[in-house]
């Protein structure tokens, strides 16, 4: 399978996403690049070197791609409070480059011109009703992976602790392999999408349940532990900057307000196949905690 537009661009292609979407383009046949600060890429794809922060990385990348050229880009936004100048610098030089499909990892809670990503989402419909590019927008929810591969993963198996401030509100977690694989087609449908994607898992479940859950696979039990918004923004801002950790605790009382509370059919019509349920990745899952 060729990509209707080139070579596919990976940023944080060695992310909980970027990293799943990657095999997918392999086994397809797509032409990839797989672009992180280290430059490695785990798949055996081409790896090349960007930094979102050191801008010299910037147009090597376009120059490292031979044939095909670079025709589309999967975006994940810096880790910042206000990441949009930096990415319409960049999306203007993809598309100067050539570039002419657009595919952003957002987030279901953010819209058009909110918070972070937010402006790289407006920016991206305002040059495809230009006519200068394609482009989709994913909005997932909270992924089921951030159980095994960030934060609460590693207290979980440090602490046997759970914490969150969103109370008994429900999340429909969602598997990262659902959302690459809407990524994959969104970065390589004939048709270019032009629409969000607002991905969700199968089940609603409160981080309470998740704590009981893995409680019962792992065999020891997992504390709940309910902090305040305030409280949860100072437990973030020792790994990221205050705003971004005020803005992240902020979702966890919008999560305890019911704002998570829905599933839809995304994955399946997208993909032609159910979601994955988060006690099936408990249950696969599980030696990460034990
Ligand atoms: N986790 C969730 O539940 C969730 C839910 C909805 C939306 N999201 C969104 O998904 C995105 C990924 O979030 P995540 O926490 O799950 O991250 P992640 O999987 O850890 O991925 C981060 C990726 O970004 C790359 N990266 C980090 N700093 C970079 C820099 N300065 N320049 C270039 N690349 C850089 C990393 O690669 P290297 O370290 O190899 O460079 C890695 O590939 C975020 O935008 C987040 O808002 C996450």
């Amino acid at each position: 399978m060729s990509s209707p537009t080139g070579t596919v661009l990976l940023l944080g292609g060695t992310g909980k996403v970027g990293g799943r979407i990657a095999p997918l383009l392999k086994a397809a046949n797509v032409p990839t690049l797989v672009a992180s600060r280290s430059g490695n890429s785990p798949t055996g794809l081409p790896g090349v070197k960007f930094d979102w922060f050191d801008e010299s990385t910037w147009e090597p990348v376009f120059a490292s791609a031979s044939s095909p050229p670079i025709g589309a880009v999967f975006l994940v936004a810096p880790l910042m409070s206000h990441p949009g100048a930096i990415m319409r610098k960049f999306i203007d030089l993809a598309v100067a480059k050539g570039a002419k499909r657009f595919v952003l990892l957002g987030a279901s809670p953010i819209t058009e011109g909110g918070p972070w990503m937010g402006d790289a989402q407006k920016y991206l419909r305002e040059l495809g009703e230009q006519g200068k590019l394609s482009w989709s927008v994913l909005r997932p929810t909270w992924f089921q992976q951030n159980f095994t591969e960030n934060a609460h993963g590693t207290f979980l198996k440090s602490e046997s602790k759970l914490f969150s401030g969103t109370g008994n509100g429900k999340v429909p977690f969602v598997n990262a392999e659902d959302i690459a694989a809407v990524g994959f087609h969104a970065l390589t449908s004939p048709q270019p999408p032009n629409t969000d994607y607002v991905i969700l898992g199968p089940e609603l479940l409160s981080y309470p349940d998740v704590a009981a859950i893995i409680s019962a696979a792992v065999g020891r039990t997992i504390e709940y532990v309910e902090l305040s918004e305030a409280d949860l923004a100072a437990r973030f801002a020792q790994w990221i900057d205050p705003e971004y950790a005020a803005t992240l605790a902020a979702m966890d009382t919008d999560i305890k307000n019911g704002a998570e509370n829905r599933t839809n059919d995304v994955v399946r019509t997208v993909t032609g196949k159910e979601p994955r349920s988060f006690r099936d990745f408990v249950e696969e899952n599980k030696a990460a905690w034990i």
